[in-house]
């Protein structure tokens, strides 16, 4: 599979209080629609991925919404909902539609408004990705994570600052990043003192709320030539159970396993040939998990591994999450996953500017929505493909 990628854009991520989700769209799709070359006219579809903008924005109708911004409003137009997953989701049902034969060249937005509502509203809508049980037990994504925490700690024996190092890394790669949201560095003790926000996990281990847009242009039209292309190799999504207890590891998220497996073998890359991933980590806890369900890290050594800088820019040797991940980029929920390739994107370019990952040629990224309940991996590559 090749799908090239013609252009890429995303707004600042953070407290974007005075921005509407149209103006941030706008944004977004109109500078990837500038780095592409094309016209609104030459976009045969639209894909958006979002997850709230029905419960807390009241608007349940945004594929047509967002048509209408793009100045093309009688496209097909979808918006896909998939928790924190949406805009991976949303990228692979482009994908799919191109594949298949339907579209050549598509827009898909990742967006997201969410700091414009309390933390309680925001908590609540959240928990909508979650099963009924959790629910109704009062379990929010920090609580699920922190379960999570605890038991990979008890299991591998690992301590609180070495989790901790993951919000460290992430928040070094922030500083380089001028579109996160968070761009100063934080130490182990920073994120020690930080407050408690669920057993282990303290303020500084959590992704924070967050407003933010991304597009990406993608198409199979070899007749479209990009100056700096970077084409999409592969593309998977599996699932798992809604609910974290009904599953065998608190410890490991098969959706991840499946997707990445099936991303590997679908491209015959190892895990040792990713240059450069970047990882969705809601939690510092989720890319421990992470870089062991990808391959990465060996069992029980991702945070340690991570703690030892084998993931931090100008030192490791995969790199992990050099935007600043969710922790410290943010996590717009709909618009990570599509963030995440047009970060991967300008590494693979080589045009990432102070946080530019060395001779990076294969990058990865990495959705997860819900606790693991979905998984989206895509694989990218420098240089151009065929359809
Ligand atoms: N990381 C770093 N700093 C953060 C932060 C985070 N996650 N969240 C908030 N802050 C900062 C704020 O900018 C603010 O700084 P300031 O006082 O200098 O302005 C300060 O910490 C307090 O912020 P506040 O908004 O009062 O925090 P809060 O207690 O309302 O919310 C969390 C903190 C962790 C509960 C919230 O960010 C959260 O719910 N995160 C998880 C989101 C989530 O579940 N996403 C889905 C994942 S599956």
């Amino acid at each position: 599979m090749k799908i090239n990628i013609l252009g890429t854009a995303t707004t600042k991520f953070g407290e974007l209080w005075d921005v509407s989700p149209r103006e941030m769209a706008r944004e977004a799709m109109s500078n990837a629609l500038r780095e592409s070359g094309l016209k609104p006219s030459q976009i045969d579809a639209l894909f958006v991925g979002n997850m709230l903008s029905g419960i807390l924005g009241n608007q349940a109708n945004l594929a047509s919404l967002i048509a209408e911004e793009l100045g093309n409003p009688q496209i097909p137009a979808f918006r896909i909902e998939g928790a924190c997953a949406s805009g991976g989701l949303a990228l692979h049902n482009a994908i799919n539609s191109i594949n298949a034969g339907q579209y050549k060249t598509v827009l898909v937005l990742g967006l997201e408004k969410m700091t414009d509502h309390s933390q309680e509203e925001i908590t609540s809508a959240l928990s909508a990705a979650g099963s009924d049980e959790e629910r109704m037990s009062g379990l929010t994504f920090p609580g699920i994570y922190a379960l999570m925490a605890q038991a990979y700690m008890q299991q591998y024996n690992v301590d609180e600052e070495t989790l901790a190092a993951v919000s460290v890394k992430n928040h070094y790669h922030g500083s380089f990043n001028p579109k996160a949201q968070f761009q100063s560095p934080i130490t182990v003790g920073d994120v020690m003192r930080s407050p408690k926000v669920a057993d282990p996990l303290k303020l500084l281990d959590c992704s924070p709320v967050s407003d933010g847009a991304s597009a990406v242009v993608i198409s199979n039209d070899v007749s479209i030539k990009s100056k700096k292309p970077v084409t999409i190799i592969a593309s998977e999504v599996a699932t798992d159970t809604l609910g974290l207890y009904n599953r065998k590891s608190f410890t490991s998220l098969m959706s991840v396993v499946t997707a990445s497996e099936k991303a590997y073998q679908a491209t015959g890359l190892k895990p040792a040939d990713i240059d450069v991933a970047e990882i969705h980590d809601c939690f510092s806890i989720s890319e421990a998990i992470a870089v062991e369900d990808l391959g990465f890290a060996k069992r029980g050594e991702g945070a340690k591994d991570i703690s030892e800088g084998k993931m931090t820019l100008f030192k490791g040797k995969t790199i992990c999450n050099p935007s600043g991940g969710l922790k410290a980029c943010g996590h717009p929920v709909g618009a990570t996953g599509i963030k995440q390739i047009v970060e991967i994107t300008e590494q693979l370019r080589g045009t990432a500017g102070k946080r530019q990952a060395v001779d990076a040629k294969i990058g990865l990224t990495h959705n997860v929505g819900g606790s693991g309940a979905v998984a989206a991996i895509h694989i990218l590559k420098a240089g151009g493909g065929n359809s």
